[in-house]
């Protein structure tokens, strides 16, 4: 069985004291033992982001890392950082760095394989604009996605990566895939890392991405192929993040 995981992505927001006030509100309210409950938030809170969450359940990731292991790249930040502070995820691949942050399918491998190495556990986004959708394109765009960021991954580290399809349509525009959409897409995504894996491919964790908030997270979450969501906008206030884990 897979666990169910629901990661909120903060982006750029929140500041220490706004975190530390969050993890307060929320943390005696996850019913976090059936769902696995993360938060990726930027890299300044990250170390108070782990200590206010010791002695919960609640998992930690950062939202981006560099593949080298040190060196010459101003403002970059590297997976042996984080996980010094103590970080279990980190996005990769997301949207919004491949879009304005050049961030290709070749750079995301590095970072998988990385992280992997490292002992952190990638969430590997990947998600069609919305003129792949309407060209019919979707599918393949997340198998090339989805088979590039994953070469030269070893099988026996596949169950450790998490995958958010996300249809960039859909981020932060209020616009959901129908769930059922959604699952086809996801199962589809899970056939893909089949034909890489085999039956190992169970054990790897599929989150939808998108629009979610705690009115659509049980729909979604009741679909047969999808393990979990990861969440922008709705992840920022604690009550909404309480609703979302507790689906
Ligand atoms: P959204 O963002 O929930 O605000 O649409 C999702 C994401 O970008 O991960």
């Amino acid at each position: 069985m897979r666990k169910p995981i629901i990661a909120g992505n903060w982006k750029m927001n929140k500041t220490i004291d706004e975190t530390i006030d969050f993890i307060n509100e929320v943390k005696e309210k996850l019913n976090d033992d059936k769902v696995e409950a993360v938060i990726c938030a930027p890299f300044t809170v990250l170390k108070d982001l782990k200590e206010a969450t010791m002695g919960t359940n609640i998992k930690v990731g950062a939202q981006n890392m560099h593949y080298a292991e040190s060196g010459a790249f101003t403002g970059e930040v590297s997976a042996t950082m984080l996980k010094e502070i103590g970080m279990d995820y980190v996005i990769i691949g997301h949207s919004e760095r491949r879009q304005y942050f050049n961030e290709t399918n070749e750079a995301c491998n590095k970072k998988v394989l990385k992280a992997l190495e490292v002992g952190i556990n990638p969430i590997l986004c990947c998600g069609e604009t919305l003129e792949q959708r309407e060209a019919n394109e979707t599918k393949n765009v997340c198998k090339v996605q989805v088979e590039e960021a994953l070469k030269d991954i070893d099988a026996n580290d596949i169950s450790k990566v998490v995958i958010a399809y996300e249809p960039i349509w859909a981020i932060g525009t209020g616009k959901t895939a129908t769930s059922e959409d959604a699952n086809d897409v996801i199962s589809y995504i899970r056939e893909v890392v089949a034909g890489l894996y085999g039956e190992k491919s169970n054990e790897v964790r599929i989150q939808y991405g998108g629009s979610v908030k705690p009115q659509n997270v049980a729909e979604i979450m009741a679909q047969s192929d999808i393990d979990g969501a990861l969440v922008g906008g709705a992840s920022l206030a604690a009550n909404d993040y309480i609703q979302l884990v507790n689906y």
